[in-house]
């Protein structure tokens, strides 16, 4: 076989497609949605790269992070503030920054995005318990 242009075109293309069906990656939603607050820390946010305050985070595992960040917690705001934002796409551009800042996640397989949505469910039941 011939390898010209195109072919190596071809091959990268395929090999930089995501693995899941996501409308886009979790760096782009990053950028888009998370940055403005978690690229500086505003409001105290926990920063992109800050290992010490993303370390107790992450060890919460990436179901209850997750779904709690997709709720809301005091300034973080529900779906980070993209109120079209899908809990898949949250979840991917948490798996960016979690692996940014001395993680090491994947994109959530069906069985976790369901878990995911569970908690979800049930952290808004806690929440409307609670006022
Ligand atoms: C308007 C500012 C803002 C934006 C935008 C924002 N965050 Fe946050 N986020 C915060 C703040 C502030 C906290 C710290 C909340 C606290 O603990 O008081 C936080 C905390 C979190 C936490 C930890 C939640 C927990 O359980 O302690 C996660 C996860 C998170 N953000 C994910 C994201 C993701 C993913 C995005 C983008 C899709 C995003 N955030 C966008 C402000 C923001």
């Amino acid at each position: 076989m011939t390898f010209n242009t195109k072919t190596l075109v071809l091959a990268a293309t395929v090999m930089a497609a995501p693995t899941i069906t996501n409308a886009q990656s979790g760096e782009t939603t990053y950028k888009q949605y998370c940055v403005s607050c978690h690229g500086s820390g505003v409001l105290n946010a926990p920063k992109l790269g800050d290992k010490a305050k993303w370390a107790p985070l992450i060890a919460e595992g990436q179901v209850i992070l997750t779904a709690h960040g997709y709720v809301g917690v005091r300034g973080m705001p529900a779906k980070g503030g993209g109120p079209n934002l899908s809990v898949e796409g949250f979840a991917e551009s948490l798996v960016y920054m979690v692996n940014n800042s001395g993680g090491k996640w994947t994109s959530p397989n069906p069985t976790t995005v369901a878990a995911i949505n569970k908690e979800i469910e049930a952290r808004k039941v806690g929440l409307n318990k609670s006022k």
